[in-house]
């Protein structure tokens, strides 16, 4: 229907809807983020709207604000929307229960001056293991504030998790911010707020102090062993060889029930972890109940508990988290290796929300990032260190997130509805297209992590053979590689990402597949722009989808069955 308004009739109308507008306004302002399901997925809704943080974590010592100050146009470059920043105890509380909240202040200005979300890292009582970032009258009173101790009996710089005063002494601090925030915060500036960070110990497996001694030859929680048995069917893999491999006892002590060694040890200290950060968050939630998390620092391959930060949230041990520090809403990798989809799968594997505070900032983080987003319902990507990003990785990350920022829309309505696949390369000795089902098709996707050569014929490029020399990075010849796909229609589909060919193929047997349409454009404002036509060499005459090395795209395709 077509009609047309006098300008006073505009304006009636504008004014009649104003209330209504203001009450949707204070209503989304009021509300805080939170996590919500959709389908088998679990999205951080910020204002109202589901959200994915195109994050960056900064360097430990990069979050004061005159430090900062010079970097946020960097950060805006990189297409970045939120900023994932440590709050310092130390700083906070330099006195005894006198705070000084002006370097969260400055953040906080700074931030929203440049349009940025900020997820706050609680350095508290532990960081990397080791208590660092406890303050002066802290550390220097370690007859009020007991350490941990190694199985020789020496002192550790690491606040012992049995004495209620170091955690009540936390719990004041990380309240008190949660409280400022409240204050300061009413436009929700800070949308997730991290509890600690990577707590784990390191080098013995289990604290030794003499507290710790009594907990570990008393019984197991009954809390814990309820928890557990509630849970027998789905309990990690991990966690129930261990338990079964003990006799599967229903009460004992920690060595009678887990076996006496390195496994036993670890759990017992991830379940006294989790019941401090756990005691830590929700006296922060009391104050202004954000969503929280705790992270970890992952284990390389063959190491044994004590050689890694051990009993940190860790996928093995996540069924323990989940009964110490039912407060927390998930646990986060910080994901350095280059196996990113094995770290992805199992922090994801039992229903675990994914976000990635920390990730290597490597030309492979866009594409991990778009893989996360679409075969994972990540919430958000964080590369670590993000001020002291440069090329050409800076500018591949740039490239990354301006995609998910013209897709978020998109990603997030089909998110945990069975809508969105990723791609990225298992291994680089994987070079068997990875196959994977969205709808009705099957999409076989290769990887070329080279610029191609300039090549007069367009022929489609070997993989491998290209001319490393043109691929940006010329450290290692290599570009990053990886997207993902959004079903828009049976038949049709968004593929976005760099350096993938995709080829299709019916999942009903017996018929053969064409490209009715290859189409390159970008979303702006939520509409689509079309950029070209795609044919001929591009699709290698009608056979592929292909996503250049070296350049982000999108592209809209339309698939057809014959035979
Ligand atoms: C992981 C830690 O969580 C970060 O704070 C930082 O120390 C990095 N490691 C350094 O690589």
């Amino acid at each position: 229907m077509k009609y047309t308004m006098s300008a006073r009739l505009r304006a009636l109308a504008l004014a009649a809807l104003l209330p209504a507008l203001w009450a949707a306004v204070a209503a989304s302002a009021a509300e805080l983020p939170h996590l919500r399901r959709q389908g088998d997925a679990t999205q951080l809704i910020v204002d109202g709207q589901p959200f994915l943080a195109r994050g960056g974590e900064l360097g430990n010592s990069s979050a004061e604000p005159g430090y900062l100050h010079p970097f946020w146009l960097k950060l805006r470059a990189m297409n970045l929307n939120t900023v994932v920043t440590p709050v310092y105890w130390n700083l906070i509380e330099p006195q005894e229960g006198h705070f000084d909240f002006a370097s969260i202040d400055g953040l906080l200005a700074d931030a929203r001056a440049n349009d940025m979300h900020l997820v706050l890292l609680w350095f508290g009582t532990w960081k990397n293991s080791m208590s660092c970032y406890a303050p002066d009258w802290v550390k220097r009173d370690t007859t009020r504030f007991p350490r941990a101790r190694d199985a020789a009996g020496t002192s550790e710089e690491i606040l012992t998790p049995f004495a209620a005063v170091n955690r009540d002494t936390d719990i004041r601090a990380f309240a008190g911010l949660m409280r400022h925030l409240r204050e300061v915060d009413a436009q929700h500036t800070v949308i997730l707020v991290q509890v600690e960070n990577e707590i784990g110990m390191i080098p013995s497996a289990r604290d030794h102090s003499p507290a710790a001694e009594q907990a570990w030859n008393a019984p197991v929680p009954a809390a814990l062993m309820d928890s557990l048995q509630a849970h027998a069917d789905t309990l990690a893999p991990e966690l129930r060889a261990v338990w079964a491999a003990a006799g599967h006892r229903k009460a004992g002590t920690w060595a009678e029930v887990f076996g006496a060694g390195p496994a036993a040890e670890e759990i017992f200290m991830a379940w006294h972890f989790a019941r401090y950060t756990d005691a830590v968050a929700a006296a922060g939630k009391k104050e202004l109940a954000l969503p929280m998390y705790a992270n970890a620092a992952l284990i390389r391959p063959g190491y044994q508990p004590g050689q890694y930060p051990s009993a940190g949230p860790l996928p093995h041990l996540i069924d323990i988290w989940r009964a110490g520090a039912p407060t927390l809403d998930f646990i986060a990798p910080d994901i350095y290796f280059p196996n990113f989809i094995h770290w992805t799968d199992l922090y994801t594997r039992s229903g675990n929300p994914l976000f990635i505070p920390e990730a290597l900032r490597s030309i492979d983080a866009p594409a991990n990032a778009l893989y996360a987003f679409g075969a994972r319902n990540a919430i958000g990507f964080s590369p670590f260190a993000i001020e002291s990003a440069n090329e050409p990785g800076a500018g591949y990350l740039a490239g990354g997130f301006d995609l998910v920022r013209q897709l978020t829309p998109l990603i997030t309505a089909r998110q945990g509805l069975g809508k969105t696949i990723g791609f990225l390369q298992e291994a680089i000795e994987n070079t068997q297209p990875q196959q994977q089902r969205l709808g009705h098709w099957i999409f076989n996707a290769s990887f070329e992590r080279n610029a191609p050569r300039e090549l007069a014929d367009g022929l489609a490029v070997v993989i491998g053979t290209e001319n490393s020399a043109l691929a940006g990075d010329h450290r290692s010849g290599a570009a990053p590689a990886g997207g993902l796909a959004i079903e828009l229609g049976d038949d049709e589909f968004l593929i976005a990402g760099i350096g993938i060919t995709v080829t299709f193929t019916n999942a009903e047997p017996g018929w053969q597949t064409g490209l009715l349409s290859v189409e390159e454009g970008r979303y702006e404002n939520g509409q689509w722009q079309h950029l070209r036509w795609l044919n001929g060499d591009q699709t290698h005459q009608g056979r592929h989808v292909r996503l250049e090395p070296g350049r982000f795209t999108i592209e809209r395709v339309k698939l057809y069955r014959y035979r």
